[in-house]
């Protein structure tokens, strides 16, 4: 299928996964905002897509952690289009160490504020866009993390919570955003592999039942949930790990 007709919003994709998305998205024809926490980063991408042939590619610089940033991205944005189709909430500082005294306070804040604080903040800004296309959805890479009785990555606990918070927060907006027409499609893997979707590797990466999850799958579940007719509201995507 081609996306064409899809204006596409894509946090935190100045590298891996969000990059991954913002070069597939535009090959297939997407107009693609993405965003990197430097303009630098974000224009790095977007060149790099340019340089695929693909015009319709703009960069914004959003830090997740700071709420001006996000409503300064959301109204840059709403002075191209006047519309976007899809949200994609990708942006989420990671927090390695199962051990919580090992992180500083700020580091703690940091993790929270990116994943839960600017997740929210983000489809709050965003939303007018969205309310105005004829297929909203709002697409959230949340993580095996963000399920109850989850315990098996070694991510500190403040980014357990970032991503706890995320699915709260996806779960209450799917109910009460569905009388408008807008889905809310989160998807909760666990660690996967994201080779560069410019490499070789790409095509070569196995993906065989014995092996872990591969970033192509994931784009892969995301291009099918958008695609779907409007009935169809897919919820979330769960995982069983290696
Ligand atoms: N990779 C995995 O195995 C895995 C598994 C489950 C879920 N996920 C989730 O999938 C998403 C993408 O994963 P990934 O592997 O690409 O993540 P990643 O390699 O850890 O990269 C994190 C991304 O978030 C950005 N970020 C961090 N803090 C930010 C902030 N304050 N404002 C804006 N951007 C910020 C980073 O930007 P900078 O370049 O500026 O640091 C980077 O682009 C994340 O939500 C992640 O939690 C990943």
């Amino acid at each position: 299928m081609r996306f064409d007709s899809h204006r596409v919003v894509i946090t935190a994709a100045g590298r891996d996964f969000g990059r991954t998305l913002a070069i597939h998205l535009a090959d297939l024809g997407a107009e693609v905002f993405l965003s990197a926490r430097t303009l630098a980063a974000a224009e790095h991408v977007r060149d790099e897509i340019r340089g695929r042939g693909h015009q319709q590619v703009h960069a914004f610089a959003c830090d997740l952690t700071d709420p001006a940033s996000i409503r300064d991205f959301a109204a840059d944005v709403t002075q191209r289009t006047d519309h976007i189709d899809v949200l994609i909430n990708n942006g989420s500082r990671y927090l390695e160490s199962p051990d919580l005294q090992s992180a500083s306070d700020a580091d703690v804040i940091d993790t929270i504020a990116s994943g839960a604080t600017g997740t929210v903040l983000t489809v709050k800004n965003f939303l007018p866009l969205l309310l105005n296309s004829d297929k909203p959805d709002v697409v959230t890479m949340v993580s095996a993390c963000g399920t109850a009785g989850h315990h098996r990555s070694d991510a500190h606990e403040a980014f357990y919570a970032a991503k706890s918070a995320q699915t709260g927060f996806a779960e209450i907006l799917s109910k009460r955003l569905r009388p408008q027409g807008v889905r809310v499609i989160s998807l909760y893997p666990p660690d996967f592999d994201n080779p560069d979707p410019l490499s070789e590797e790409w095509e070569t990466t196995p993906r065989e039942a014995k092996n872990a999850l591969t970033a192509q799958s994931l784009v892969e579940c995301i291009l099918f949930a958008v695609a779907q007719p409007r009935d169809c509201f897919i919820k979330a995507f769960h995982f069983e790990q290696v």
